[in-house]
């Protein structure tokens, strides 16, 4: 059963849509929304080498060329940008109106993205996400970008997929270390809007680690909704509605840049952010305790870590130089109780030091 999950946007609205084992369908699904009729798949050598049979077949015909790319983080440079762009003018003759499909995680996504935004000034894409944080988060949204060395995602644009095919047969070979990427992700929904969710997430831990198909099913459906909605009213970011999904983000991307991105994976950096979040809320007196406690309590619950050896009190300085600090003044998404979430200004430094403090303790 495939279900689906409209994005309404002023333009460009699409659908989302997910299912298990459906992959062969994609060419007859795609045929109807006139995309072009040359399709260049982007996909990731290891998704390619662990699906050849299956893209080869579904991908057979002339309309179609698979370019493979390396995987991981290091996709998203100006290398990979051009390696990418110049294998499509190869191919791209008079008679071609060419499309792009992204198949693989949110490295794969986020350049094949940014490159439909900026080729002949825009042409169609469709995501095809195999990791469950891609499924949950990166494909959903449209924010495209590469990183350069000064910073990750500094270069790329807003740019709206034509539609999101979802299909959950790839999950059952992702490792599990990838699994929790986006299993991070997802308590992030339950915590910032979705109680009901946040108590799916806890009863039904053990099927979803063990990728039970209704529960990831649900799971998946839940949170492309939740951040489908977020979208659709905050396209492109400037009503402050998609701040709330920055949630554990802005210590988790202090730690991630302090440890250069190679001792901490993005997800253990959010959780640990999220009970940061968390313990600042109770100490500004914006939750009870119980609100720490049940973040922390999912957070084991998926095998994530609570906590990591380091020198918090050091990150002071890298979180007064996040982005989302506007003008000196600490901001950051609070929680007063799970599914509900506000962004606070004006933190007082003491008030943060205290919190950082609190992990080393
Ligand atoms: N655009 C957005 O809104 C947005 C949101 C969140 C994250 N992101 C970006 O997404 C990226 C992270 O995405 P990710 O976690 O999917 O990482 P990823 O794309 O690097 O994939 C992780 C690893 O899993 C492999 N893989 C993918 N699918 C697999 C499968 N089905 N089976 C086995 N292995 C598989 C990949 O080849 C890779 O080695 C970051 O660059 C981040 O900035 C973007
Ligand atoms: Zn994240």
């Amino acid at each position: 059963m495939l279900r689906t999950i409209p994005v309404k946007l002023k333009k460009n609205s699409y659908e989302i849509k997910i299912g298990h084992s459906y992959f062969k369908e994609i060419p007859k699904y795609i045929k109807p929304l006139d995309l072009g009729n040359y399709g260049i798949v982007i996909v990731s050598s290891k998704v390619y080498n662990l699906y050849k049979n299956l893209i080869q077949s579904t991908f057979k015909t002339k309309d179609f060329k698979i370019i493979k790319v390396i995987n991981g983080e290091k996709l998203k440079s100006q290398k990979w940008l051009f390696n990418v762009i110049n294998e499509i003018v190869q191919t791209d003759t008079w008679s071609r109106r060419v499309f792009i499909l992204c198949l693989g995680g949110g490295t794969v996504g986020d350049l094949g993205g940014f490159i439909a935004s900026i080729y002949k000034r825009g042409i169609p894409y469709v995501h095809i996400p195999t990791t469950l944080l891609a499924q949950i988060d990166a494909s959903i949204g449209g924010k495209t970008a590469i990183d350069l060395n000064e910073a990750k995602n500094i270069l790329g644009a807003f740019y709206q997929p034509k539609t999101v095919i979802i299909d959950t047969q790839f999950l059952a070979t992702l490792p599990k270390k990838e699994l929790k990427q986006g299993l991070a992700e997802a308590i992030k929904y339950g915590l910032i809007i979705d109680k009901d969710f946040f108590h799916f997430l806890k009863e039904n831990h053990k099927k979803i680690w063990e990728l039970d198909p209704a529960s990831i099913s649900n799971l998946i459906y839940t949170c492309a909704k939740i951040k489908a909605k977020i979208v659709e009213k905050d396209e492109k970011e400037t009503k402050g509605l998609r701040t709330i999904l920055n949630f554990g983000h802005t210590l988790g991307h202090a730690l991630e840049s302090s440890l250069k991105y190679n001792k901490i994976s993005h997800g253990e950096a959010v959780a640990i952010g999220m009970i940061f979040a968390a313990k600042l809320s109770y100490f500004l007196k914006k939750c009870d305790k119980k609100v720490v406690d049940d973040v922390i309590e999912i957070i084991k619950l998926f095998k994530i870590p609570t906590n990591i050896k380091y020198d918090y009190i050091s990150l002071y300085k890298s979180l007064t130089y996040d982005k989302k600090f506007i003008s000196g003044k600490i901001r950051m998404v609070l929680i007063k109780k799970i599914g509900e979430v506000e962004v606070v200004e004006g933190i007082s430094p003491q008030i943060i030091k205290k919190t950082l403090k609190s992990f080393s303790d």
